[in-house]
Protein backbone atom coordinates (compact mmCIF):
# COMPACT_ATOMS: atom_id res chain seq x y z
CA UNK A 1 0.00 0.00 0.00
CA UNK A 2 1.26 3.62 -0.50
CA UNK A 3 1.99 5.49 2.10
CA UNK A 4 2.70 8.86 0.44
CA UNK A 5 -0.55 10.47 0.35
CA UNK A 6 -0.59 13.84 1.02
CA UNK A 7 -3.41 16.18 2.07
CA UNK A 8 -5.50 16.67 -1.74
CA UNK A 9 -4.66 12.63 -2.43
CA UNK A 10 -1.84 12.76 -4.59
CA UNK A 11 -0.31 9.35 -4.18
CA UNK A 12 3.68 9.61 -4.48
CA UNK A 13 5.50 6.95 -6.46
CA UNK A 14 8.17 8.95 -8.14
CA UNK A 15 11.47 10.41 -5.78
CA UNK A 16 14.07 12.50 -7.77
CA UNK A 17 17.11 12.04 -6.13
CA UNK A 18 20.27 14.86 -6.25
CA UNK A 19 23.45 13.17 -5.80
CA UNK A 20 25.72 16.64 -6.25
CA UNK A 21 25.00 20.57 -6.07
CA UNK A 22 27.99 20.35 -8.73
CA UNK A 23 28.02 20.83 -12.45
CA UNK A 24 30.58 21.14 -15.56
CA UNK A 25 28.42 23.63 -17.09
CA UNK A 26 27.14 27.25 -16.16
CA UNK A 27 23.90 27.27 -17.99
CA UNK A 28 22.81 31.02 -17.29
CA UNK A 29 18.77 29.93 -16.71
CA UNK A 30 19.78 27.18 -14.67
CA UNK A 31 22.31 29.12 -11.99
CA UNK A 32 23.83 32.14 -11.17
CA UNK A 33 26.52 33.26 -13.28
CA UNK A 34 28.68 34.42 -10.58
CA UNK A 35 28.45 30.98 -9.62
CA UNK A 36 27.91 29.49 -6.43
CA UNK A 37 29.91 28.17 -3.61
CA UNK A 38 29.63 24.27 -3.95
CA UNK A 39 28.89 22.26 -0.52
CA UNK A 40 31.56 20.76 1.31
CA UNK A 41 31.76 17.16 0.69
CA UNK A 42 30.34 16.45 4.51
CA UNK A 43 27.03 18.35 4.14
CA UNK A 44 26.60 16.11 0.84
CA UNK A 45 24.85 12.69 1.71
CA UNK A 46 27.15 9.26 1.10
CA UNK A 47 25.73 6.29 -0.94
CA UNK A 48 25.40 4.51 2.00
CA UNK A 49 22.96 7.15 3.60
CA UNK A 50 21.33 8.01 -0.01
CA UNK A 51 20.46 4.21 0.05
CA UNK A 52 19.26 3.74 3.00
CA UNK A 53 16.97 6.42 3.05
CA UNK A 54 15.84 5.23 -0.47
CA UNK A 55 15.26 1.88 0.88
CA UNK A 56 12.69 3.59 3.15
CA UNK A 57 10.95 5.43 0.72
CA UNK A 58 10.56 2.52 -1.54
CA UNK A 59 9.32 0.67 1.12
CA UNK A 60 6.45 3.42 1.39
CA UNK A 61 5.41 3.37 -1.94
CA UNK A 62 8.04 4.95 -4.67
CA UNK A 63 8.73 2.99 -7.63
CA UNK A 64 10.43 5.06 -10.10
CA UNK A 65 13.41 6.84 -8.73
CA UNK A 66 15.54 9.53 -11.11
CA UNK A 67 18.81 10.92 -10.12
CA UNK A 68 19.93 14.30 -11.02
CA UNK A 69 22.30 16.95 -10.05
CA UNK A 70 23.61 19.86 -10.40
CA UNK A 71 25.20 17.15 -12.93
CA UNK A 72 24.87 13.78 -11.50
CA UNK A 73 27.55 12.44 -13.62
CA UNK A 74 30.26 14.71 -12.08
CA UNK A 75 30.01 12.23 -9.41
CA UNK A 76 32.55 9.87 -8.29
CA UNK A 77 31.15 6.02 -9.33
CA UNK A 78 28.16 6.76 -10.04
CA UNK A 79 27.63 3.44 -11.33
CA UNK A 80 28.23 2.10 -7.52
CA UNK A 81 25.12 3.48 -6.53
CA UNK A 82 22.52 2.82 -9.52
CA UNK A 83 23.80 -1.02 -8.80
CA UNK A 84 22.40 -0.81 -5.21
CA UNK A 85 19.36 0.92 -6.24
CA UNK A 86 17.98 -1.03 -8.74
CA UNK A 87 18.11 -3.66 -6.41
CA UNK A 88 15.56 -2.50 -4.13
CA UNK A 89 12.30 -4.44 -3.51
CA UNK A 90 9.51 -2.87 -5.27
CA UNK A 91 11.63 -0.65 -7.81
CA UNK A 92 10.79 -0.53 -11.43
CA UNK A 93 12.77 2.29 -13.02
CA UNK A 94 15.83 4.43 -12.35
CA UNK A 95 16.21 7.16 -14.48
CA UNK A 96 18.64 10.02 -15.14
CA UNK A 97 18.73 13.42 -15.95
CA UNK A 98 22.29 14.32 -17.58
CA UNK A 99 23.54 17.35 -19.81
CA UNK A 100 25.31 14.38 -21.48
CA UNK A 101 28.78 16.12 -21.05
CA UNK A 102 31.01 12.96 -19.70
CA UNK A 103 28.13 10.24 -20.71
CA UNK A 104 29.54 8.68 -23.88
CA UNK A 105 32.42 7.05 -21.11
CA UNK A 106 29.68 6.11 -18.92
CA UNK A 107 26.83 5.20 -21.30
CA UNK A 108 27.32 1.09 -20.95
CA UNK A 109 28.06 0.70 -17.72
CA UNK A 110 25.75 2.80 -16.43
CA UNK A 111 23.35 0.63 -18.54
CA UNK A 112 24.62 -2.62 -17.09
CA UNK A 113 24.10 -0.97 -13.76
CA UNK A 114 20.49 -0.95 -14.11
CA UNK A 115 19.74 2.52 -15.29
CA UNK A 116 16.40 2.02 -17.65
CA UNK A 117 16.29 5.52 -18.46
CA UNK A 118 17.76 8.65 -19.74
CA UNK A 119 16.79 12.47 -20.23
CA UNK A 120 19.37 14.53 -21.74
CA UNK A 121 19.65 18.46 -22.09
CA UNK A 122 20.41 20.28 -25.10
CA UNK A 123 19.20 23.60 -25.73
CA UNK A 124 20.53 24.16 -29.40
CA UNK A 125 22.22 22.47 -32.19
CA UNK A 126 24.20 25.78 -32.96
CA UNK A 127 28.12 25.04 -31.41
CA UNK A 128 28.50 28.69 -30.67
CA UNK A 129 24.81 29.26 -28.89
CA UNK A 130 25.84 26.19 -27.01
CA UNK A 131 28.55 27.94 -25.18
CA UNK A 132 27.07 30.90 -24.82
CA UNK A 133 24.69 29.18 -22.61
CA UNK A 134 26.72 26.60 -21.06
CA UNK A 135 29.81 28.67 -21.07
CA UNK A 136 31.79 25.77 -21.65
CA UNK A 137 32.88 24.76 -25.26
CA UNK A 138 31.40 20.69 -24.84
CA UNK A 139 28.90 20.73 -27.63
CA UNK A 140 30.93 17.88 -29.10
CA UNK A 141 30.95 15.87 -25.98
CA UNK A 142 27.61 15.98 -25.61
CA UNK A 143 26.29 14.60 -29.36
CA UNK A 144 28.48 12.03 -28.83
CA UNK A 145 26.64 11.48 -25.38
CA UNK A 146 23.68 11.01 -27.35
CA UNK A 147 24.64 8.90 -30.07
CA UNK A 148 26.59 6.44 -27.61
CA UNK A 149 23.56 6.74 -25.22
CA UNK A 150 21.54 5.47 -28.50
CA UNK A 151 24.12 3.10 -29.04
CA UNK A 152 23.60 1.32 -25.74
CA UNK A 153 20.15 1.26 -25.79
CA UNK A 154 18.68 3.79 -24.15
CA UNK A 155 15.46 4.31 -26.29
CA UNK A 156 13.41 6.35 -26.73
CA UNK A 157 16.22 8.99 -24.69
CA UNK A 158 14.00 12.59 -23.72
CA UNK A 159 15.60 15.58 -24.48
CA UNK A 160 15.12 18.50 -22.38
CA UNK A 161 14.92 21.29 -24.71
CA UNK A 162 14.56 25.02 -22.40
CA UNK A 163 13.17 27.25 -24.62
CA UNK A 164 13.42 30.67 -24.15
CA UNK A 165 12.10 33.83 -26.32
CA UNK A 166 14.84 35.41 -28.40
CA UNK A 167 17.57 33.09 -27.83
CA UNK A 168 16.51 29.42 -29.13
CA UNK A 169 12.96 29.90 -30.05
CA UNK A 170 13.80 30.30 -34.02
CA UNK A 171 15.29 26.10 -33.34
CA UNK A 172 12.17 24.06 -33.12
CA UNK A 173 12.16 22.88 -36.37
CA UNK A 174 15.68 22.66 -36.84
CA UNK A 175 15.21 20.33 -33.77
CA UNK A 176 12.50 18.42 -34.91
CA UNK A 177 13.95 17.59 -38.42
CA UNK A 178 17.16 16.13 -36.46
CA UNK A 179 15.21 13.84 -34.49
CA UNK A 180 13.48 12.56 -37.17
CA UNK A 181 14.63 9.41 -37.42
CA UNK A 182 16.19 8.71 -34.38
CA UNK A 183 14.52 7.01 -31.22
CA UNK A 184 14.22 10.55 -29.40
CA UNK A 185 11.52 12.10 -27.97
CA UNK A 186 12.07 16.23 -27.94
CA UNK A 187 10.87 17.97 -24.92
CA UNK A 188 10.45 21.44 -25.29
CA UNK A 189 10.18 23.11 -21.89
CA UNK A 190 8.35 26.18 -20.97
CA UNK A 191 11.02 28.64 -19.19
CA UNK A 192 11.13 28.49 -15.33
CA UNK A 193 12.37 30.66 -12.85
CA UNK A 194 14.39 29.99 -10.03
CA UNK A 195 16.51 32.13 -7.72
CA UNK A 196 19.25 34.27 -9.71
CA UNK A 197 18.12 33.01 -12.71
CA UNK A 198 17.85 36.08 -14.40
CA UNK A 199 14.36 34.90 -15.36
CA UNK A 200 11.67 37.62 -17.27
CA UNK A 201 8.45 36.82 -17.81
CA UNK A 202 8.73 37.92 -21.67
CA UNK A 203 11.59 35.29 -21.87
CA UNK A 204 8.66 32.23 -21.98
CA UNK A 205 7.83 31.05 -24.50
CA UNK A 206 4.56 29.74 -24.21
CA UNK A 207 3.65 26.30 -25.15
CA UNK A 208 0.28 27.22 -27.49
CA UNK A 209 3.09 29.09 -29.77
CA UNK A 210 5.53 26.23 -29.45
CA UNK A 211 2.68 24.10 -30.83
CA UNK A 212 1.90 26.26 -33.16
CA UNK A 213 5.24 26.86 -35.09
CA UNK A 214 5.75 23.28 -35.02
CA UNK A 215 2.40 22.49 -36.50
CA UNK A 216 2.94 24.62 -39.43
CA UNK A 217 5.28 22.20 -40.56
CA UNK A 218 4.40 18.73 -38.92
CA UNK A 219 1.49 16.84 -38.10
CA UNK A 220 1.02 16.10 -34.23
CA UNK A 221 -0.51 13.36 -33.48
CA UNK A 222 -1.50 13.11 -29.59
CA UNK A 223 -0.49 9.95 -27.34
CA UNK A 224 -1.60 9.19 -24.32
CA UNK A 225 0.14 10.65 -21.33
CA UNK A 226 1.50 8.63 -17.99
CA UNK A 227 0.19 9.47 -15.15
CA UNK A 228 1.74 12.42 -13.46
CA UNK A 229 3.95 13.39 -16.62
CA UNK A 230 5.10 16.73 -16.83
CA UNK A 231 4.90 16.33 -20.61
CA UNK A 232 2.27 16.89 -23.28
CA UNK A 233 3.47 14.14 -25.87
CA UNK A 234 2.71 13.59 -29.41
CA UNK A 235 3.52 11.47 -32.43
CA UNK A 236 4.97 12.54 -35.61
CA UNK A 237 3.35 11.36 -38.68
CA UNK A 238 6.83 9.59 -40.67
CA UNK A 239 9.04 10.49 -37.73
CA UNK A 240 10.49 8.05 -35.43
CA UNK A 241 11.22 10.42 -32.98
CA UNK A 242 8.52 12.05 -31.16
CA UNK A 243 7.78 15.90 -29.35
CA UNK A 244 6.08 16.78 -26.07
CA UNK A 245 5.68 20.15 -24.31
CA UNK A 246 6.58 20.57 -20.54
CA UNK A 247 4.12 23.59 -19.97
CA UNK A 248 4.62 24.39 -16.12
CA UNK A 249 4.49 27.73 -16.88
CA UNK A 250 1.13 28.30 -18.62
CA UNK A 251 -0.72 25.10 -18.20
CA UNK A 252 0.34 23.45 -14.67
CA UNK A 253 0.42 19.75 -13.55
CA UNK A 254 0.17 19.86 -10.32
CA UNK A 255 -3.15 18.45 -9.69
CA UNK A 256 -1.72 15.12 -10.94
CA UNK A 257 1.82 15.57 -9.44
CA UNK A 258 3.61 12.42 -8.21
CA UNK A 259 6.84 13.25 -7.21
CA UNK A 260 9.22 13.85 -4.50
CA UNK A 261 12.84 15.13 -4.14
CA UNK A 262 15.41 14.48 -1.81
CA UNK A 263 18.69 16.81 -2.34
CA UNK A 264 22.31 16.51 -2.06
CA UNK A 265 22.65 17.75 1.54
CA UNK A 266 19.56 15.17 2.44
CA UNK A 267 16.74 17.43 2.54
CA UNK A 268 12.99 15.95 1.48
CA UNK A 269 11.37 18.62 -0.58
CA UNK A 270 8.12 18.06 -1.60
CA UNK A 271 7.65 20.55 -4.49
CA UNK A 272 9.91 22.05 -6.69
CA UNK A 273 8.98 25.58 -5.67
CA UNK A 274 8.20 25.06 -2.17
CA UNK A 275 10.84 25.87 0.33
CA UNK A 276 10.31 24.56 3.12
CA UNK A 277 12.10 21.23 3.41
CA UNK A 278 12.19 18.07 6.13
CA UNK A 279 16.24 17.39 6.61
CA UNK A 280 16.82 13.84 7.41
CA UNK A 281 20.70 13.88 7.29
CA UNK A 282 21.19 14.93 10.44
CA UNK A 283 18.98 13.29 12.36
CA UNK A 284 20.37 9.96 10.01
CA UNK A 285 23.95 10.72 11.07
CA UNK A 286 22.65 10.91 15.02
CA UNK A 287 21.22 7.43 14.41
CA UNK A 288 17.21 7.50 13.89
CA UNK A 289 15.68 4.52 13.00
CA UNK A 290 13.90 3.13 9.72
CA UNK A 291 10.09 3.77 11.54
CA UNK A 292 11.15 7.78 12.52
CA UNK A 293 12.38 8.39 9.31
CA UNK A 294 9.60 7.24 7.26
CA UNK A 295 7.44 9.19 9.66
CA UNK A 296 9.68 12.42 8.36
CA UNK A 297 8.75 11.81 4.94
CA UNK A 298 5.49 11.20 5.59
CA UNK A 299 5.76 14.74 7.53
CA UNK A 300 7.34 16.02 4.67
CA UNK A 301 4.28 14.68 2.34
CA UNK A 302 1.60 16.15 4.28
CA UNK A 303 2.89 20.11 4.42
CA UNK A 304 3.23 19.63 0.17
CA UNK A 305 1.20 22.65 -1.00
CA UNK A 306 -2.22 22.31 -3.47
CA UNK A 307 -0.71 23.93 -6.58
CA UNK A 308 2.54 26.24 -7.52
CA UNK A 309 1.73 29.84 -7.46
CA UNK A 310 1.09 31.60 -10.77
CA UNK A 311 4.01 33.03 -12.92
CA UNK A 312 4.75 36.62 -12.39
CA UNK A 313 4.33 35.26 -8.13
CA UNK A 314 7.14 32.55 -8.45
CA UNK A 315 10.08 35.02 -9.82
CA UNK A 316 9.55 36.23 -5.94
CA UNK A 317 9.15 32.88 -4.31
CA UNK A 318 12.10 32.60 -2.13
CA UNK A 319 13.83 28.89 -3.52
CA UNK A 320 17.02 27.22 -4.01
CA UNK A 321 18.43 28.12 -7.22
CA UNK A 322 17.69 25.56 -9.22
CA UNK A 323 21.33 23.46 -10.15
CA UNK A 324 20.47 22.67 -6.10
CA UNK A 325 17.65 21.17 -6.76
CA UNK A 326 17.90 19.30 -10.13
CA UNK A 327 14.79 19.85 -11.42
P1 LIG B 1 10.19 11.77 -16.81
O1 LIG B 1 10.46 10.98 -15.58
O2 LIG B 1 10.78 11.14 -18.02
O3 LIG B 1 8.78 12.20 -16.95
O4 LIG B 1 11.10 13.07 -16.68
P2 LIG B 1 10.83 14.42 -15.93
O5 LIG B 1 10.19 15.36 -16.85
O6 LIG B 1 10.19 14.15 -14.64
O7 LIG B 1 12.32 14.90 -15.57
P3 LIG B 1 13.40 15.85 -16.18
O8 LIG B 1 14.49 15.86 -15.18
O9 LIG B 1 13.72 15.43 -17.55
O10 LIG B 1 12.74 17.29 -16.21
C1 LIG B 1 12.16 17.87 -17.35
C2 LIG B 1 11.60 19.22 -17.01
O11 LIG B 1 10.48 19.08 -16.17
C3 LIG B 1 12.60 20.13 -16.29
O12 LIG B 1 12.44 21.43 -16.75
C4 LIG B 1 12.15 20.02 -14.86
O13 LIG B 1 12.50 21.15 -14.13
C5 LIG B 1 10.65 19.91 -15.05
N1 LIG B 1 10.02 19.27 -13.89
C6 LIG B 1 10.35 18.08 -13.34
N2 LIG B 1 9.56 17.83 -12.28
C7 LIG B 1 8.74 18.90 -12.16
C8 LIG B 1 7.70 19.27 -11.26
O14 LIG B 1 7.38 18.57 -10.31
N3 LIG B 1 7.07 20.45 -11.48
C9 LIG B 1 7.40 21.27 -12.49
N4 LIG B 1 6.73 22.40 -12.63
N5 LIG B 1 8.37 20.98 -13.36
C10 LIG B 1 9.03 19.82 -13.20
N1 LIG C 1 13.31 26.28 -16.60
C1 LIG C 1 12.96 25.09 -17.13
N2 LIG C 1 13.76 24.00 -17.11
C2 LIG C 1 14.96 24.14 -16.54
N3 LIG C 1 15.98 23.26 -16.40
C3 LIG C 1 17.00 23.89 -15.76
N4 LIG C 1 16.65 25.17 -15.48
C4 LIG C 1 15.39 25.35 -15.97
C5 LIG C 1 14.51 26.45 -16.02
N5 LIG C 1 14.82 27.64 -15.50
C6 LIG C 1 15.95 21.89 -16.89
C7 LIG C 1 17.26 21.44 -17.47
C8 LIG C 1 17.28 19.95 -17.20
C9 LIG C 1 16.17 19.74 -16.20
C10 LIG C 1 16.57 18.98 -14.99
O1 LIG C 1 15.72 21.01 -15.83
O2 LIG C 1 17.32 21.69 -18.83
O3 LIG C 1 17.00 19.22 -18.36
FE1 LIG D 1 24.32 22.07 -15.19
FE2 LIG D 1 21.92 21.15 -15.98
FE3 LIG D 1 22.09 23.39 -14.61
FE4 LIG D 1 23.02 23.35 -17.11
S1 LIG D 1 20.86 22.99 -16.46
S2 LIG D 1 24.06 24.27 -15.30
S3 LIG D 1 23.76 21.31 -17.23
S4 LIG D 1 22.61 21.40 -13.84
Amino acid sequence: MNKLVDTFGRKHTYLRISVTDRCNLRCSYCMPPEGLNWKEKSEILTYEEIIRIARVFVDLGITKIRLTGGEPLVRKDLHVLIEHLSQLKGIKTIAMTTNAVLLSQQAAALKAAGLTALNISLDTLQKTRFTEITKRDDYDNVIRGIEVALESGFAPVKLNVVVIKGFNDDELIDIVNWAKDKPINVRFIEYMPFKDNHWQPEGVFPYAEMRSQIEQQFTLVPLEAEHGAVAKDFAIQRHVGTVSFVTSMTESFCHTCNRLRLTADGSVKSCLFYLPEVNLRDVLRRGITDEDLALMIQSAVLMKPEAHPPMEELATVANRSMIEIGG
